[in-house]
């Protein structure tokens, strides 16, 4: 199975993220090996769902809290969330952990209440233009890895996704060569076993890259053994580039 998720981030208002989400119900065809996910703003997802409902297309958020109930103001509720249609859930976006100072326990709170839900995390990790420099990029990822998912209930049937998104690539417009990014996936395959029962890394484990994904680069990605897939922020917005990745994996 390859995944193609396409996050939308706060590029686009409400009339656009209907309207994107109308093209894409018009071009994506249903495949039996590809999933193809869109993740709205959360203001969008009622009824960009609507939009999407009898479609191949597959809905997915780009955050939710750790608790699904209770006085949290503002906050997004993954029961809700589940409530709307949606499968997938981000959690952990390097724009979150940078903007938000959403820390490692935070990403595994909200990782075990979405797999409570029955919802599929899309986990985010990645190193920093800095910590690649100073040689601490496999441990970096590694260790978010571990912390994401320590604590972890192996009753849990539902995919795992990971993301390896290099902070300092992501919309710059030149994705990492794909030797590197499976490699990166590799680390995350070797780190989550050590907090995940192999069984379930083997069954349920997929690895995605993400940063500057495009039609240029993605069949080069996917060539590689590791990557299951892509996460796609800027050319998911454009409908026809984003289903030329799908109908490329
Ligand atoms: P990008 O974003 O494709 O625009 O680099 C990827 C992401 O942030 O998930």
């Amino acid at each position: 199975m390859k995944f193609v998720i396409g996050n939308w981030k706060m590029s686009l208002n409400y009339e656009q993220s209907v309207n994107l989400a109308q093209k894409l119900v018009s071009l994506v065809k249903s495949s039996v090996n590809t999933v193809a996910v869109i993740c709205p703003s959360t203001i969008s997802l009622a009824d960009v769902a609507q939009e999407i409902k009898k479609s191949p297309i597959s809905l997915g958020a780009q955050d939710c809290f750790w608790e699904d109930k209770g006085s949290y103001t503002g906050m997004t509720s993954p029961q809700i969330l589940a409530d709307l249609g949606c499968q997938y859930v981000i959690i952990g976006h390097s724009e979150r952990r940078m903007y938000l100072s959403e820390s490692d326990e935070m990403v595994n709170k909200k990782i075990k209440k979405a797999f409570q839900i029955g919802l599929i995390p899309v986990v985010c990790v990645g190193e920093t233009f800095e910590q690649r420099r100073n040689g601490s990029k496999d441990a970096i990822i590694s260790q978010q890895v571990i912390k994401a998912f320590s604590g972890f209930s192996s009753n849990n049937q539902l995919p795992i996704i990971i993301a390896y998104e290099p902070v300092w690539v992501i919309g710059s417009g030149q994705a990492v060569a794909s030797e590197e990014a499976n490699h990166a996936c590799t680390i995350i395959k070797q780190a989550i076993r050590e907090v995940v029962p192999e069984k379930i890394v083997n069954d349920h484990v997929y690895t995605l890259y993400g940063g500057s994904v495009t039609k240029d680069n993605i069949k080069d990605l996917l060539s590689q053994k590791q990557i299951d897939g892509v996460l796609v922020g800027g050319a998911s917005l454009d409908p026809e580039h984003f289903n030329s990745l799908i109908e490329a994996v």
